[in-house]
């Protein structure tokens, strides 16, 4: 491996990862939910905006982001997995929301056919690990879009006890350990003025940030 780079996510190991995770994943999920009602507050919806969630597995995200947009934004779903993106699916169907566009697609290489106003990374370490899917996030996002990235990370060292819950957590949702230090590395090269702040005694990280007006 030459110097600086890292191995990749998995992507065969990660379709096989949540086909078989799919069926129970809205259950493990639910301690979990804190975090992510913290991340989709950070992001600031407005009335009529547009969002992009993300790796949007199941949908869990997709109540609030749509309290935050209303009927007349739009809420841009982007998950590979077909097994998580049909329970998305089920979700809007059953919510009967006209506003959500979901797309079964590698976030590298989706094709996003707008800007929005807004993104959020929930729970996405494969993803974040991806210089090309952020790329292409970034790229579909207006001036002045905010970001909010979320999820797992390994605490300092001196807490090293919470780490003894960060590896099963990640042996179960990532490909990758790679990245785990800094998951929003990526995120920062590109938002100067990413903030973090930290959960969970460390093992959980909050980024936040606007994308430049000129990039
Ligand atoms: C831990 S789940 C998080 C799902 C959702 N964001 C949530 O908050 O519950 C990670 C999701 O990312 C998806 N994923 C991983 N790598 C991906 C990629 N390169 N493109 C699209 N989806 C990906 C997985 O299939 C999985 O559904």
């Amino acid at each position: 491996m030459k110097k600086g780079t890292r191995p990749l996510p998995d992507r065969n190991a990660a379709l096989k990862q949540y086909r078989g995770r799919a069926g129970v994943y809205d259950l493990e999920l639910a301690l979990f939910e804190p975090i992510r009602r913290r991340a989709v507050a950070l992001l600031a919806l407005q009335p009529g905006e547009t969002v992009l969630d993300v790796g949007c597995g199941t949908g869990l995200s997709l109540p609030l982001l749509e309290r935050g947009i209303g009927a007349r934004g739009r809420i841009v779903g982007i998950e590979q997995s077909p097994e998580m993106i049909e329970r998305a699916r089920q979700r809007v169907r059953q919510r009967r929301w006209a506003n959500v566009t979901l797309l079964c697609a590698p976030v590298e290489s989706a094709e996003i056919a707008l800007k929005a106003d807004a993104a959020l990374f929930h729970l996405t370490h494969d993803i974040l690990q991806r210089p090309e899917a952020v790329a292409n996030v970034l790229s579909h996002l207006k001036p002045g879009a905010r970001v909010v990235a979320s999820g797992i990370q390994w605490a300092e060292a001196w807490r090293w006890p919470v780490n003894l819950f960060v590896l099963p957590a990640a042996l179960r949702s990532v490909t990758s350990l790679a990245g785990l230090s800094a998951p929003w590395a990526g995120l920062a090269e590109a938002m100067p003025d990413l903030q973090l702040k930290s959960m969970w005694m460390g093992g959980v990280f909050v980024a936040s940030g606007t994308l430049p007006v000129r990039r």
